[in-house]
């Protein structure tokens, strides 16, 4: 069966095609602001400005026509509501003009189920960390549990807060990552966790105010450290709490090769096995929004255009999971 994913939540548009054993085609266009964070009309403004291109685009790339999909799926939240409304809109527009089945899919867990696709982890407890969300996760009785997440923000906003007040470009966390690979110092900043969970506010702030005063590179590597030290030990904890023997890194900051060293080192220790997606699967992508829409699909779902309405704060733990 092949599907149709498209991606919306925030500032990137993503569209990509996949059956059950091949990726067709996964394609990307970012907002990149000029200045400041991701404006959320402007981002929507990009992705209605992009979308058809895309499509065309995609469906070239994989010598395949919207007639040949099973299904046209879409991210249906959690996620900016503007950008929300574009990926429902084109994908009820496609799914009503080819007469193919309609999937809402929750973004959070098509981290997980591309995680899951792209490597060889097969119940892992998962640590989701991107611009809009920092979760762990642990599949159990059904539902997706979340056994631990931040109390303020994510924790790439926070990196990416931290670089646009050094003067770097969105998105921060590649930048930050380049600065603290310029040396090996760090200087005393706070913890931020909090039993299972974690805090990136605090720590943002207290980095921030030291600039000037410390080196950029120091702070970024002091930030880092602080920051992905405390994830690593809530992961473990949880690992340790749920008896797994697998660790999955998922989400855009997932692309990082000083957290993935963390991770790595955490699980050689516990003599379990830590799993990282491909880059182009760890960042908002089409073809994980398909994936989850082919495996949603073949457990039966179907989402009407009633049901579809966008769902800006719809939590991984709220979906009955009946694929697995
Ligand atoms: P979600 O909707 O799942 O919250 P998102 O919209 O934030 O996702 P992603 O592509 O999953 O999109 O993640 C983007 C984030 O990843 C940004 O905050 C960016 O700074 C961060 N990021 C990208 N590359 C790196 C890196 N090498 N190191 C650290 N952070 C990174
Ligand atoms: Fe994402």
């Amino acid at each position: 069966m092949k599907v149709l994913g498209i991606e919306s939540t925030a500032h990137t548009l993503g569209i990509g095609i996949v059956d059950e054993d091949k990726v067709y085609a996964n394609t990307r266009d970012m907002f990149e602001p000029e200045e400041g964070g991701i404006h959320p009309r402007k981002a929507a403004e990009h992705h209605y400005q992009h979308a058809l291109e895309l499509i065309n685009n995609v469906q070239q790339k994989a010598g395949l026509e919207i007639e040949d999909m099973d299904a046209v799926a879409f991210s249906q939240g959690p996620g900016l509501p503007q950008c929300l409304d574009v990926g429902a809109v084109i994908a009820r527009s496609l799914s009503k003009k080819h007469g193919i089945p309609l999937v809402g899919v929750n973004h959070c867990l098509s981290h997980i189920s591309i995680g899951t696709r792209t490597t060889a982890a097969e119940n892992p407890t998962t640590l989701y960390i991107s611009g809009g969300n920092s979760q762990i996760l642990d599949f159990r009785s059904g539902r997706y549990r979340v056994i631990g997440e931040t109390l303020d923000i994510a924790l790439g906003n926070a990196l990416d807060k931290l670089a646009r007040k050094l003067d770097y470009p969105h998105p921060g966390g590649p930048e930050i990552e380049k600065l603290a690979e310029e040396t090996d110092k760090i200087i005393e900043l706070s913890y931020p966790i909090k039993g299972m969970d974690f805090s990136f506010s605090g720590l943002t702030t207290e980095t921030e105010r030291k600039i000037g005063d410390v080196s950029d590179n120091i702070l970024a590597n002091s930030f880092q450290e602080y920051a992905y030290s405390a994830v690593v030990e809530a992961l473990e904890r949880a690992m340790a709490q749920e008896g797994s023997k697998q660790a999955l890194l998922t989400g855009g900051v997932a692309m990082n090769s000083r957290l993935r060293e963390m991770v790595e080192k955490m699980c050689e220790q516990r003599d379990a096995e830590a799993y990282f997606p491909p880059p182009e699967f760890c960042m908002d992508n089409g073809a994980m929004i398909a994936h989850q829409g082919l495996i949603e699909l073949k457990a039966g779902k179907n989402t009407s255009i009633s049901e579809s309405a966008k769902k800006p704060n719809w939590r991984p733990d709220e979906v009955q999971v009946n694929w697995i």
